[in-house]
């Protein structure tokens, strides 16, 4: 694919079958962009028409655009020319293969250097709590261990200019370094949360409802400042649930 400066939505219509309430969202390099909305709202859709470079051929008729065209053919078919990496909702690994294995394999695919393999095992170690072995099996990680492997796999090896991750906050894992790891300079970054710290993070946020984009919020200061708070509020639920899970109490409150 060529150099990315942009990445259009023309938007469909909804489950109703009405059109969307957006016209066209514009994308830069750069731009995390949030989509939010209810339990089957349309926002894994969203991220899969994306993925798949839809052209009005999928049931809610978006076209995505780059840098202002419709991509070719072979940009749409074949995944080396594509270079969108998706973290998806549900992820199951079923390849009979250790761990290193399977990073071996896709950094030869994408003429990286084998030490690149260590690096991503490094970087997943840091997003779970529980160390991935690079001679582990990968049928058996847990899904909180699959989803940072897969995490520092797109960070490192793929490093596609295009990254779209479906509620990371829900993997078990280390959710803002993992979306500050995975949103490296020059990103388009699309991330499906229903996580308010996630949400206010992004610059804009699309909202969902019903399978139809109905507005584009742009996070403002005020959001911002909500934001850092929830972060600290955050950083405190994290530390009572990693006391808990170890077994400790927790019998006082600090009031953030
Ligand atoms: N515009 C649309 N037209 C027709 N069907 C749609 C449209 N948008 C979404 N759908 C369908 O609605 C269902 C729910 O959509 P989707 O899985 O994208 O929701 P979601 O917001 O990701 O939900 P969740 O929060 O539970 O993950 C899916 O079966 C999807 O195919
Ligand atoms: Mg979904």
């Amino acid at each position: 694919m060529q150099d990315i400066h942009e990445l259009t939505i023309i938007c469909g219509i909804d489950k109703s079958g009405a059109k969307e309430d957006v016209e066209k969202i514009r994308i830069c390099p750069g731009e995390i962009v949030g989509i939010v909305g209810p339990t089957g709202s349309g926002k894994s859709s969203l991220i899969c028409d994306i993925e798949q470079l839809s052209q009005g051929d999928t049931p809610t008729r978006r076209k995505i655009l780059i840098n202002g065209k419709a991509p070719g053919r072979d940009i749409r078919t074949d995944p080396r020319k594509k270079r969108i990496a998706q973290l998806s909702q549900n992820m199951h690994f079923l390849a009979d293969m250790t761990v290193e294995e399977f990073l071996r394999m896709h950094a030869k695919s994408r003429n990286r250097n084998f030490d690149t393999v260590e690096r991503v095992i490094d970087i997943a170690n840091t997003l779970t709590g529980e160390s991935i072995q690079p001679g582990q099996q990968l049928t058996i990680l847990s899904g909180g261990q699959s989803r940072a492997l897969m995490a520092a796999d797109i960070a490192v090896i793929s490093d596609s200019p295009i990254v779209l991750i479906d509620e990371i906050e829900n993997a078990g894992i280390k959710k803002q370094e993992a979306l500050k790891l995975l949103a490296a300079e020059g990103k388009i970054v699309l991330v499906v949360t229903h996580d308010p710290v996630l949400a206010l993070m992004t610059k804009r946020r699309i909202v969902m409802r019903n399978g139809g984009i109905r507005q584009v919020i742009t996070t403002s200061a005020g959001e911002m400042n909500v934001c850092s708070e929830l972060v600290k509020l955050d950083n405190y639920m994290m530390s009572l649930r990693d006391t808990i899970r170890h077994g400790g109490l927790v019998e006082q409150a600090v009031i953030v």
